[in-house]
């Protein structure tokens, strides 16, 4: 009888997707788990946004009742929303919201959930072919309909299929890249109970098909053609550098070094922390890319075929590798520290100071679980 029910519930809720116009995901619900946001937060929910301005009663447009929630995507910024009741992908089979584009759409907003208060999932984007956005039937260019559209309200939904298990303690609804954008605004924020006995969970991350430093792919795109101009008859050009983590550990260490790289001087890199030898790292803000994020930086150059290669990754597997197979013995005293002793650090204590080495003088002293690539 219970199941019945259940089967019912979940079909009245892949009938409600279906009623408004949208393909169906195919997705099971068995009713609202908890509601984050309709015309306010839910009790068990907090505004942790960095998102300036956002509103939380902003009038025109709603999806549903009173109130939407606008803000302007700009600078990474992002609607931050705490949860009280984590989200459990065991027993939550998908998150909905809906997002209006005001006057222009396509703006480029992405969605990460958190865990222990720092975003851990990978990028679930509203824009192109991985969009999380259902395809709008009205837009005839297939890529397009699943972009957020110009004045009228498209409904995300994201697979927990899609996350890796684990309790998820916020969602992060955030500007992709520097650019100011359109505004947009977001309503109806909905968790939906997975159908445990027909759907039950299974973990749909891409297993690993790379390795060492191919499982970082760097995509170098010109910023905008406005962000290009001539200078004592050179030509320069500002460029996004993205650099997305495809293996599923997370990168805790990244050097890397400009390929084809003409900057005029120091300044023209952002968003980078500066190593000895003209290398680069991942600066404070960053400081680990979980499986599936990428990491952002921008940069002028002369303008050309500009690229940058990795030349040292450490994966968290590593460390893991390193001090299961090296249990510490606490009661020995550490001797006199050289190069070739292994690190009495205990496991927990992540390395806040960036190793002031060069990569070259790496291979001595790396054990040979990490990954060195010859620049
Ligand atoms: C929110 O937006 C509405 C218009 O939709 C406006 O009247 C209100 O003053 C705004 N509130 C804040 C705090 O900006
Ligand atoms: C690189 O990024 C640009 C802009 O986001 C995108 O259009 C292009 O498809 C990306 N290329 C690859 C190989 O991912
Ligand atoms: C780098 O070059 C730009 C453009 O020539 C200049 O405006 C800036 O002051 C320079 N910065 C440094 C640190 O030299």
């Amino acid at each position: 009888m219970k199941l019945l029910l259940i089967l019912i519930i979940g079909f009245l809720g892949s009938l409600l997707i279906n009623n408004y116009g949208v393909l169906s995901t195919e997705i099971c619900t068995n009713g609202i788990d908890q509601v984050i946001y309709d015309d306010q937060l839910g009790y068990t929910v907090s505004d942790w946004s960095w998102a300036k301005p956002r509103n939380f009663t902003n009038f025109k447009p709603v999806h549903s009742g009173s109130y939407s929630i606008s803000f302007v995507p700009k600078t990474y910024e992002a609607i931050y929303l705490n949860l009280q009741n984590p989200i459990d992908p065991s027993i939550i089979s998908s998150v909905s919201f809906w997002v209006h584009g005001n006057k222009v759409g396509n703006q480029k907003v992405i969605v990460r959930f958190t865990s222990n208060k720092v975003a851990v999932s990978r990028d679930f984007f509203l824009w192109g072919d991985e969009s999380i956005i259902l395809s709008d039937p009205s837009v005839s260019s297939k890529a397009l309909s699943k972009n957020i559209q110009a004045g009228k309200w498209v409904n995300a939904v994201i697979n927990c299929d899609k996350l890796e298990p684990g309790q998820y303690d916020g969602i992060q609804i955030a500007a992709s890249g520097e650019d100011v954008q359109e505004m947009v605004f977001i309503d109806d924020i909905e968790v939906n109970k997975r159908c445990i006995s027909t759907n039950p969970y299974r973990n749909l991350m891409k297993p690993v098909s790379c390795d060492g430093h191919d499982c970082i792919v760097i995509n170098v795109t010109e910023t905008s053609s406005q962000m290009r101009w001539f200078a004592n008859e050179i030509e320069y050009q500002k460029y996004t550098v993205t650099m997305k983590n495809t293996n599923n550990a997370a990168v805790e260490v990244l050097e890397f070094t400009g390929g084809w790289f003409k900057p005029r001087n120091s300044s023209d890199i952002w968003n980078v922390a500066f190593l000895e030898g003209g290398y680069y790292g991942l600066p404070d803000n960053v400081k680990v890319i979980y499986p599936g994020q990428e990491y952002i930086f921008g940069c002028v150059s002369i303008k050309g075929p500009v690229s940058f290669k990795v030349s040292y990754v450490e994966y968290e597997n590593d460390k893991d590798r390193l001090t299961n197979s090296k249990p510490i013995e606490s009661n020995s005293k550490p001797p006199v520290k050289t190069p070739t002793v292994k690190p009495t650090v205990k496991p927990t204590i992540k390395p806040t100071i960036k190793p002031t080495s060069k990569p070259t003088t790496k291979p001595t002293t790396k054990p040979t679980t990490k990954t060195l690539v010859s620049a």
